[in-house]
């Protein structure tokens, strides 16, 4: 295994999941991470992340130095290699000016880090400190204008660091020198795929379960979907799935489900009024969210009491999640409420079969599983479901209107062929209205708003270009077919400033 020692980047998932796409298993672990620990565990090679602090700040993530001296080759990546160089007492500064966004850079020194990279190439910076003087043995292997020292290594003690990003897209040959570092430097062998892990995760819940019982909630979401498939596949008859039809799911979502698992023991519990009840009249966004939360859990007690007796829970979390919840300064921008949100006393031992993948690999062991289409490539949903995509209160009417709207969105996204490259595609309802005119007569009704976004993981995202002809086929459809919407706006909001979601 390769482990990513996190310093708090925005792009530290990315250099996990680029060390995976290079089929080498990896693990994301914090900075902070004990000596001991690292030798326990018997890295092949270590990667140390970015990060927005600088090394001289007091509290500034730090690293155990002495991990450094293990002989275990480490790549040090921006931040990354600033601690590598303050530790072992080369000297960092602020830059005089801050390098941000494509800088060209040059090759000074060959190096197998280098191997097959051209002498000139593009690469992806940002930083406000950089690295002045190399630590003694080091030599330089890469500058650019504003930064003497883009790159250094010290092959004797196997430390290598580049003050660029070699994970972002952006950054020409930089999945070349990742793969360099994996190949070339620690030896490793490009043989890791996600589907391998299809036989461990299946010993496991058989092994969790013994002659017990499991039980699983069904999201609609292909994480819990996979779970699921997985965990039915080791153990049969013994698994029962939870469906909490809260009255929030899109169009067609819970059929679709129930479809895909024919051979489940699959109870879909019906709890629309229950949660539409305690929506009443609640405008605040968490608030709403909070009381979905909390009726969801209701409602799975409830659910779980008619079962009987169960040893276990299986749960879809997967590694963002894992890593997130590991954290140390992560800020509630909003308190997300999923399936894996349920509490840890409910009196069961948990199993999270999907623990170790990202959302990509999960689709692909779904693929490999045969999971039909339709939940491998769905799109990701929050918990809370449609309530956090109606702005102002949560009636059923309101409802009904957002789910044709929402899925005329999904429909032609999908007949334009783009479901799979945009993360997320979908409507949201207002509580204004506008004035417009149909036919003759003036109307009055709600906006929808369309909203699509790219994005890796969610922290982040961009909103989508969609084609003009494709959202004048939209907005015509829903002003069209959907009863009291009268205009269609699109958000061109990016993550930041804006979230994905409007709630
Ligand atoms: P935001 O709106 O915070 O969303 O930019 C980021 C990603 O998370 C999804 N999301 C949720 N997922 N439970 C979930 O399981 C939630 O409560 C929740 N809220 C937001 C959102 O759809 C986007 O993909």
């Amino acid at each position: 295994t390769v482990l990513v020692l996190d310093f708090g980047a925005q792009y530290n998932q990315l250099i996990a999941r680029r060390v995976r796409e290079a089929q080498v298993f990896c693990e994301v672990v914090p900075g902070d991470i004990s000596y001991e620990e690292v030798r326990k565990k018997n890295p092949a090679a270590i990667i140390l992340s970015g990060g927005p602090a600088s090394v001289f700040e007091p509290g500034a993530p730090s690293m155990d130095p002495a991990i450094l001296t293990m002989g275990i080759p480490t790549l040090g990546i921006c931040y990354g290699m600033q601690l590598m160089a303050h530790l072992l007492n080369g000297t960092v500064t602020p830059a005089e000016r801050r390098e941000y966004g494509r800088t060209p850079m040059t090759l000074t020194q060959s190096s197998p880090l280098f191997l097959d990279i051209p002498e000139h190439s593009t690469v992806w910076m940002s930083h406000g400190d950089h690295v002045l003087k190399a630590p003694e043995g080091f030599t330089v292997l890469a500058s650019t204008n504003t930064t003497p020292i883009a790159a250094m290594a010290n092959p004797a003690r196997n430390l290598y660091a580049v003050q660029y990003h070699p994970e972002v897209h952006h950054t020409e040959g930089g999945f070349r020198m990742l793969q360099n570092f994996l190949y070339q430097i620690a030896h490793l062998e490009p043989n890791w795929q996600p589907d391998q892990f299809i036989p461990q995760a299946i010993a496991q819940i058989r092994e969790k379960v013994g002659n017990g019982r499991a039980l699983i909630a069904l999201s609609g979401g292909v994480d819990s979907a996979l779970a699921a498939a997985l965990a039915h596949e080791a153990i049969g008859s013994k698994l029962t799935a939870i469906l909490i039809d809260h009255g929030l799911m899109r169009q067609g979502e819970i059929e679709e489900v129930v479809q895909a698992f024919p051979s489940l023991d699959l109870r879909v519990v019906r709890r629309d009024d229950v949660f539409f009840a305690a929506l009443k009249g609640v405008t605040d966004p968490e608030a709403k969210r909070k009381i979905i939360g909390r009726e969801f859990i209701r409602a799975f007690e409830h659910a779980k009491e008619a079962i009987g007796p169960v040893d276990v829970l299986i749960q879809g979390t997967v590694y963002p999640d894992v890593i997130e919840s590991g954290g140390k300064n992560a800020r509630t921008i909003k308190s997300h409420h999923n399936v894996g949100g349920l509490p840890d006393d409910v009196g069961f031992e948990i199993v999270e079969p999907l623990r170790w993948l990202f959302k990509d690999e999960v689709r692909k062991v779904g693929e490999a599983l045969g999971l039909p289409d339709s939940i491998v490539w769905r799109q990701p949903f929050p918990g809370p479901g449609l309530a956090v995509r109606i702005v102002g209160e949560v009636t059923p009417d309101k409802v009904d209107i957002l789910r044709q709207a929402d899925a005329i969105v999904r429909q032609e996204i999908r007949k334009a062929g783009l479901e799979r490259q945009i993360w997320q595609a979908f409507a949201v309802l207002l509580d204004i209205r506008s004035v417009g005119v149909m036919g003759d007569e003036r109307t009055y009704g709600f906006p929808i708003v369309i909203r699509a976004v790219e994005s890796l993981d969610g922290m982040t995202a961009d909103w989508v270009r969609l084609p003009d002809d494709l959202l004048e086929t939209m907005a015509s459809r829903i002003i069209g077919e959907v009863p009291r919407v009268n205009r269609v706006v699109y958000d061109i909001t990016s993550k930041p400033p804006g979230t994905i979601e409007w709630e």
